[in-house]
């Protein structure tokens, strides 16, 4: 995990030298790195250089980091095909299984919040749940348009998501009948919350580490291209898991998948949405109501890779609501090489892969950055302990005593500076 060095950053240059802090700054703005970038953001703005998006992600490399994730958006050659010809980094296919014969859904299998009162159908739809299966199509018929659009994109990632039932027997022929297709990388659904793990398939290996690292054994021993490992969020600590998928051999960690649950009821009818034949079953939540919780659990599991991996082999992948630019710095600030997307292309379509490479061009303009490793991780490190936040503050209260700046203690709030006392709490 590459992080940022207070004296090396680079700030833009076409060649990409590093660039030593100017001694200068040291003493005004720049206590925190985070202080540091911003005087050189506005030293830098409105640069010409054009930054350069592109990664080599455990030695693919891809012309940038926007990741069609796994689901509607790779279902078929048509859809795969389209996501390369407008510009994807790389494409997840849909997850694929031996027996697709198995796998039955059913109709309407998603619902959606939107911002507003309960069944609301105006406003922003900023929450998604699906009780969808994986792909339901003929493996031999995904197997083809693997093979199809590995032959007419040599030199695009394509990457096959795979799942099966508890039986190294099975998991040994998939990987083998997958790889035959030519593509570049697997990954792993341990982490489907709904459907699979009635039959102990998806989440219900990704939360149960005894099973994982037993599924990885026989994954990594048979597998002859990098391997992602797709984590649930839907257990206590997400980092446990990621930590034995890389120590049971995979290359790989993406995350998240959807979060568990219930969309809301129908308070006309009384009955829960999704509503299939007037009943349900918790789904998968995902969309930008998601975004927050995704951050939180890539954080744990970047610090934990940088702490316990803190090697160049091994990569990251952030998914969960992003639509935005801003959105996907977010998830690389953390330490992700790449940067997923399934709901944002179900609702504004393939063409938004344009739109997230100019905003994260934006950017990193603002910030003088010329490539992704030049920012990957920097605000991994300003996340601490409560306890250490409650000493920095308690140090900070000390020193800005002299100035006065802030309210030392709830006694000193007023009736008359009220405003201008709550304005000089505010961080921003
Ligand atoms: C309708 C739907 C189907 C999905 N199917 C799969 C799947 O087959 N395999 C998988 O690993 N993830 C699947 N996902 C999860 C997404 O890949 C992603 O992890 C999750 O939705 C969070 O990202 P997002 O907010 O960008 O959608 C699916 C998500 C949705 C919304």
């Amino acid at each position: 995990m590459a992080s940022l060095s207070l004296n090396q950053i680079r700030v833009g240059n076409p060649a990409g030298e590093l660039m030593t802090r100017p001694a200068g700054l040291r003493t005004q703005k720049s206590r925190s790195k985070v202080g540091f970038l911003r005087v050189v953001a506005e030293a830098g703005a409105g640069s010409k250089v054009d930054p350069d998006l592109s990664v080599t992600v455990n030695g693919l490399h891809m012309p940038n980091p926007f990741v069609i994730g796994s689901g509607p958006p790779g279902t078929n050659y048509t859809v795969m095909k389209r996501a390369f010809d407008e510009g994807w980094g790389a494409v997840i296919a849909k997850t694929v299984s031996l027996d697709a014969a198995k796998v039955i859904n059913v109709t309407p299998r998603y619902a959606r919040l939107r911002v507003g009162a309960n069944g609301s159908t105006k406003g922003q739809v900023i929450g998604w749940e699906n009780i969808e299966l994986i792909s339901d199509r003929p493996l031999e018929t995904m197997l083809k348009e693997f093979k199809q659009l590995k032959e007419e994109y040599p030199d695009r990632i394509l990457i096959a998501s795979i799942m099966e039932e508890y039986n190294k027997a099975a998991w040994e022929e998939l990987i083998d009948r997958v790889e035959q297709t030519g593509v570049d990388a697997l990954e792993i659904n341990f982490s489907c919350p709904h459907g699979m793990p009635e039959r102990r398939m998806g989440a219900a290996v990704g939360q149960d580490c005894d099973l994982l690292e037993e599924v990885c054994g026989w994954i990594n021993a048979k597998a002859t291209v990098p391997v992602w490992a797709k984590m649930t969020p839907n257990i206590t600590d997400i980092a446990e898991p990621a930590r034995v998928s890389l120590r049971s051999g995979c290359e790989g960690i993406a995350a998240i998948n959807t979060i568990m649950s219930v969309m809301g009821i129908n308070l006309k009818t009384l009955r829960p949405e999704p509503c299939v034949e007037g009943y349900s079953t918790p789904g998968g939540y995902s969309s930008k109501a998601v975004h927050p919780i995704a951050l939180g659990k890539v954080m744990s599991i970047a610090k934990m890779m940088k702490a316990e991996f803190n090697d160049e082999k091994y990569s990251l992948s952030g998914i969960g609501g992003v639509e935005t630019g801003d959105d996907a710095a977010e998830f690389i600030l953390l330490g992700a090489n790449t940067v997923q997307v399934c709901t944002g292309v179900m609702m504004h379509g393939y063409g938004l892969v344009k739109q997230l490479c100019e905003e994260l061009k934006d950017f990193m303009r603002m910030h003088n950055f010329s490539s992704i490793e030049d920012f990957r991780g920097a605000s991994l490190e300003y996340f601490t302990t409560h306890t250490d936040l409650v000493r920095r503050q308690r140090e900070a209260i000390e020193q800005r005593k002299a100035t006065k700046k802030g309210l030392q203690s709830d006694k000193d709030w007023t009736g008359d500076g009220f405003v201008k006392e709550s304005e000089s709490m505010v961080s921003n």
